[in-house]
């Protein structure tokens, strides 16, 4: 259990007004912890939103050793404020504190630090229809350090920003670039770890795509560029012939909360899911034969969007005439609900502030 001491902000910002962005207002108070070989984890506490003042000689500046969660506070109906599944994001962190050799931080502690932080900012989770409060953790390399090390010191941040949806587009469907020129992450690398270099090895790609008019990038496997593994900022589905399917997350593919949701719910109603490689000619020749029935993205940030064009090679294949399909719809209705709190949520799922 943390002791986490609260200074409160004497100068507490305007709430914005007016139709929410993503991840670019941020509410008045952020969570920092510290850690040392010596003392371990330690100093939790609750400030105000400020600048981070770190030695340029940082490791995190030179090699990157740096790692991040998105999460989500959820305002209800009833004015109650919840999380989902933050536990999840805790297990996460950990496996890819373990990745980049960063000293674990006990879930309970993280569980304890989001609250803490969403509890002091409360009145920044917004509450209009598709809105709520993006939760940042993000944890990075301290010591000033020029030779390439694990960092013996590192220091862990949370702030948070009210947010609307992710995709200028909302819950329209999204066009995507299947790439097959750069890769995202290889066998044995980081690919399964939600590390910011992933992410800058990535924009490359993203502009590439925007430049031809598609909004996001559909990564193909570092080896053979032939299997589907993840979307930019999302994990990816594809129902084909009454089926549907996803990639092994495998050491490559980011294993996403939502994600992981989405496929016990899919599985609750009975659907036939496929976790299994799935070769981008096999979706290519299903659009042909007229079996590829829907297209999704799952993400804490993205939440379920429908995918409405897949272009690869000389070859787009236009999904359900551009339109959300239904599971795709039922999925997104569900998994709303159960966080807006409309809907009973599967024990555990639900974590109140
Ligand atoms: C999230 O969905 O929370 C993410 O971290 C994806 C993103 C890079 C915005």
């Amino acid at each position: 259990m943390l002791k986490i001491k609260i200074e409160k902000t004497a100068h507490p910002k305007p709430k914005p007004t007016g139709p929410l962005g993503f991840g670019s207002v941020f509410t008045d108070h952020m969570f920092l912890m510290d850690y040392t070989a010596d003392k371990g984890w330690h100093d939790p506490r609750v400030v105000p939103y400020a600048p981070i003042v770190l030695d340029p000689a940082a490791l995190v500046f030179h090699y990157a050793q740096e790692c991040f969660e998105g999460m989500k506070a959820y305002r209800t109906a009833a004015g109650r404020v919840q999380l989902f599944r933050p536990d999840k994001n805790g297990e996460r962190l950990r496996s890819t504190h373990e990745r980049l050799c960063i000293p674990p931080i006990p879930v309970d502690d993280f569980v304890q630090a989001v609250k803490a932080l969403v509890a002091v900012d409360k009145d920044w989770v917004p509450a209009e229809e598709g809105t709520s409060l993006y939760i940042r953790p993000f944890t990075i390399a301290t010591e000033a350090q020029l030779g390439v090390k694990a960092s013996s010191a590192y220091q862990f941040c949370i702030i948070a920003s009210p947010s609307g949806s992710y995709y200028p587009t909302g819950i329209d469907p999204v066009r995507i670039y299947v790439e097959d020129e750069y890769v995202r992450a290889a066998p044995g690398g980081t690919g399964a770890v939600k590390c910011g270099g992933n992410y800058a090895a990535s924009l490359l790609s993203g502009e590439k795509a925007h430049r031809l008019g598609y909004g996001q990038v559909l990564w193909l496997d570092g080896v053979e560029r032939r299997y589907v593994e993840e979307v930019g900022s999302m994990n990816c589905f594809f129902k084909i012939g009454g089926v549907i399917r996803t990639a092994p997350t495998a050491g490559t593919v980011l294993p996403g909360i939502t994600r992981m949701s989405c496929i016990e719910l899919l599985e609750g109603w009975g659907y036939p899911v496929s976790v299994a490689p799935l070769p981008i000619e096999d979706v290519m020749r299903a659009d042909e034969d007229g079996t590829l029935e829907e297209v999704f993205g799952t993400g804490t940030a993205a939440v379920i969007s429908p995918v409405g064009e897949l272009k690869y090679r000389d070859r787009a294949a236009v999904i359900n005439g551009g339109r959300i399909g239904p599971v795709t719809q039922r999925l997104y209705d569900t998994l709303t609900g159960i966080q807006y709190g409309r809907l009973p949520a599967p024990q555990g799922w639900i974590t109140e502030v």
